[in-house]
């Protein structure tokens, strides 16, 4: 992993997982994770960091079923400079096929203040700490948190100190968003000049988005030397996000006269984990965001239309099969039978087996009743409506009648499954869809607070599918539910109770804010 022979490969360091994961409310469920982390090992992810296994039992065993199960990937997680931490980020990471224990402390004199260290104690801390993960794993990623804010002499001390104790990859975070490309460049070519011991390492750089240049600041960061890019999905993370890895990944090939740099993405992956990341976190994708945001192949001005037909390369500086989009999305219909089915959902990246397959075409033939014409993004919303649900969920919708219009107060009459036994009320609401959320508080009430409800269309037209997210929070958990249906009102139903399933299963996570803070 720290071949310093291969100067063009850029090492692509995967944080969905973790910093990601940490943006409020971006909970995954066990089985989620597992999927992303599968998804990110198949296309090609160097480095995945899986998560914080001191936060939560549920973060511990995750990040060890998927230290058990990569294939190809590094698998790292994260530790706070304690040795209580570091041991159990190592009983979680040590059985990978290739373990990494990545340890950080905030080293800026805002975060020594909070952990009330001197310089002098602060070397001491990360020299014991640092070689305490090294003697039990020999992959070490050191972080001194907040590095764009310590002082440049300090911030070299530390590093040396970090490389000395056998630090085998000095990690460089932007944590706050706040430093520009050129600074970004100028920070790691002063550590690669000035610390004994840099040219041992690999660098990386670790930025977030909150002024929107950490596309900018990472590759210029490269371009100073660093050799690993942290990153995520659809830049997920604290805030406005980190380093989003489609942005890095593309801009490298598809500018490579200017970056020339390598990395080992298998690019047409891109799509199919940009969506999934979407649908399990909750975080619907800007339409206008780069590479993989729904406008991002659209031309719908009449010169760009033209210029596109007559040379597709007039407008479009990548194409579109080169992040595994299908440029064709030729819609199917009810008349499509199921071998079509099967070989349009392996296109579109979902490799279903003979039950699955079973499963999805019952759902697209009363889906293609419904709807005249069924699009790409209708099948992927199919998909992550059956991922979201299962026949033995705790509640369930069974009946749904709903009665609005311009007279209030509107009126919802549900049955529903609860535990097994099925249950019937009658309630009334401000308008449909709270009418439907006081029907399920009636039959299942929970005390959760509503933080978030969101309705997005598929597709175009009035038949169209509509995606729900719902975001739930009780006793500082959070717990997130989806569905779609060209019913609206259905689909909210059905997304709230998703929620409450998450709820009563117990499968919501805390935050991993305060532990964070801890850290200085
Ligand atoms: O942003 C940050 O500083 C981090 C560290 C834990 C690497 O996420
Ligand atoms: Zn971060």
């Amino acid at each position: 992993m720290t071949d310093k022979t291969d100067q063009d490969r850029v090492l692509i360091f995967d944080t969905t997982l973790r910093d990601g994961e940490q943006s409020p409310g971006a909970t995954m469920t066990h089985e989620e994770k597992l999927e992303i982390a599968g998804l990110l090992d198949e296309m090609g992810v160097d480095i995945i960091e899986a998560g914080f296994p001191i936060a939560s039992e549920g973060d511990f065993e995750a990040v060890r079923a998927i230290a058990q199960r990569a294939e190809t990937s590094v698998i790292c997680g994260l530790a706070r400079a304690s040795f209580t931490d570091i041991d159990r980020c190592w009983e979680a990471v040590q059985h990978a096929r290739k373990p990494r224990i990545h340890t950080f402390i905030g080293t800026s004199p805002l975060h020594r203040d909070i952990t009330a260290l001197d310089q002098q104690g602060m070397i001491d801390k990360i020299a014991a700490t640092v070689t305490h993960a090294r003697n039990l794993c020999d992959n070490v990623q050191w972080s001194p948190m907040d590095a764009t804010r310590t002082e440049h002499d300090f911030l070299c001390r530390v590093v040396e100190t970090a490389i000395r104790c056998g630090a085998t990859t000095i990690n460089v975070p932007d944590t706050v968003g706040y430093t520009a490309p050129r600074e970004s460049a100028d920070l790691i070519r002063m550590l690669l000049e000035r610390v004994p011991g840099a040219d041992t390492v690999v660098f990386a750089t670790h930025c977030h988005n909150d002024l929107g240049m950490a596309t900018a600041n990472a590759l210029a960061a490269v371009e100073a030397g660093a050799r690993q890019i942290e990153c995520t999905i659809n830049g997920l993370g604290e805030r406005a996000g980190n380093t989003a890895l489609e942005e890095v990944v593309m801009a490298m090939r598809v500018r490579n006269d200017i970056m020339p740099w390598r990395t080992g993405i298998d690019t047409t992956k891109i799509m199919h984990i940009s969506r999934r990341v979407s649908q399990v976190s909750g975080f619907a994708v800007q339409f206008n965001k780069a590479v993989v945001g729904k406008n991002a192949f659209l031309h719908e001005s009449g010169i760009h239309q033209d210029g596109v037909l007559k040379n597709v390369q007039t407008f479009e500086i990548m194409r579109p099969e080169d992040i595994g989009l299908n440029a064709k999305n030729i819609a199917m219909g009810k008349h499509s039978g199921r071998a079509a089915l099967r070989a349009k959902m392996a296109e579109l990246g979902y490799e279903l087996g003979d039950n699955q397959l079973k499963d999805a075409f019952v759902r697209f033939k009363a889906l293609a009743d419904r709807k005249k014409e069924v699009y790409d993004d209708d099948l992927i919303a199919l998909m992550a409506d059956s991922a979201a649900s299962a026949v033995d969920d705790y509640l369930q919708v069974k009946k749904l009648r709903v009665i609005c219009g311009t007279e209030g107060p509107q009126e919802a009459e549900l049955t529903m499954s609860v535990g097994g036994e099925e249950r019937f009320v009658d309630a009334t609401g401000d308008g449909p869809v709270d009418a439907v959320f006081n029907a399920v508080k009636m039959l299942y009430p929970h005390g959760a607070k509503l933080d978030l409800y969101q309705v997005q269309a598929v597709t175009e037209g009035t038949d169209a599918q509509a995606t729900v997210s719902v975001r739930l929070s009780k006793d500082g958990r959070v717990f997130t539910g989806q569905s779609a249906d060209t019913d609206t009102v259905v689909a909210s139903a059905r997304a709230y109770v998703n929620a409450l399933n998450r709820l009563h299963a117990g499968q919501g996570r805390t935050s991993n804010s305060a532990l964070m803070q801890s850290a200085g």
